[in-house]
């Protein structure tokens, strides 16, 4: 009976370690691999830690390890297919395997997120009125809801704050034409004008953490 309670304790605290570790079981000799591609690859155009200089590379920095896992996975299989991913990620993502996309992830999720430089304050002003409110005329739902209120994402949803105004307008065109084919993201971008998509990038960008 004793020796039956101990086994199904040990259990127990097996499934309960199995059940929380997650990105804790990414073990030493991944982290290293994960830094070495980070720094000696990716950096390159995303930048030393995910925060890339130039706007035409997305920031990684902070951004939610599951979203950037099904990001890789979708440049991998060749679905996520707007220029830019073709031209640029398929071939980064082909090589990496399962392990690889998951501790580069949480490595890129580990990093410190920062605010962008803040541009117009007319365009903030309606951007902020856009991200919270939407825009029932045009059928646009605010984007807080998804996203949320300071546009830090969650695992679902991806991080917003302090990314490239031209990255996010080139994604929103993307999702409006279809060429980054995302149903969820098509609905929300079909009635946003150019304007509109410039505002509300430009107060995402000037977001801190
Ligand atoms: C030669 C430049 C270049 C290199 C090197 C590069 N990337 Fe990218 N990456 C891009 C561009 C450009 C985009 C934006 C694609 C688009 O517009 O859809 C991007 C997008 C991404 C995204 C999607 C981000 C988001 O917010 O949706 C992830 C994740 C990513 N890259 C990870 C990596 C990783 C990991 C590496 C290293 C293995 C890497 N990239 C190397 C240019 C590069
Ligand atoms: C109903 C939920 C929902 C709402 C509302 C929503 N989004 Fe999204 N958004 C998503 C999802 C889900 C994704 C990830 C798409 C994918 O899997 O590629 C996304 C992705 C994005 C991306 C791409 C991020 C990147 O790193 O590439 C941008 C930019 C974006 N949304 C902007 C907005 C803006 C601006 C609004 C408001 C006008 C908005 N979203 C409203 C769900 C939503």
């Amino acid at each position: 009976m004793k020796r039956r309670l101990v086994s199904l304790s040990g259990t127990m605290v097996l499934g309960l370690g199995l059940g929380l570790a997650h990105a804790d079981d990414i073990d030493a000799a991944a982290r290293i691999a994960a830094q070495r591609v980070a720094v000696g690859t990716c950096a390159t155009c995303h930048g030393p830690q995910g925060h890339s200089l130039s706007p035409k590379f997305p920031v990684l920095a902070g951004q939610h390890a599951k979203y950037l896992v099904a990001q890789l996975q979708a440049f991998k299989a060749q679905t996520r297919g707007d220029p830019d991913a073709l031209g640029y990620m398929w071939g980064m993502a082909a090589p990496l395997n399962e392990e690889l996309m998951t501790s580069l992830a949480d490595y890129y999720s580990r990093q410190t997120p920062i605010a962008g430089p803040t541009g117009g304050a007319a365009l903030i002003t309606r951007g902020k009125d856009i991200y919270q409110n939407g825009d029932s005329a045009a059928g646009i739902p605010p984007c807080g809801g998804c996203h949320g209120a300071a546009a830090a994402g969650t695992d679902d949803f991806p991080r917003l704050a302090g990314q490239h105004v031209q990255y996010v307008m080139k994604q929103l065109r993307s999702f409006q034409n279809n060429m980054r084919n995302v149903a969820v993201m098509h609905g929300v971008a079909r009635g946003l004008q150019l304007n509109d998509m410039e505002a509300v990038a430009t107060y995402l960008q000037a977001l801190g953490p």
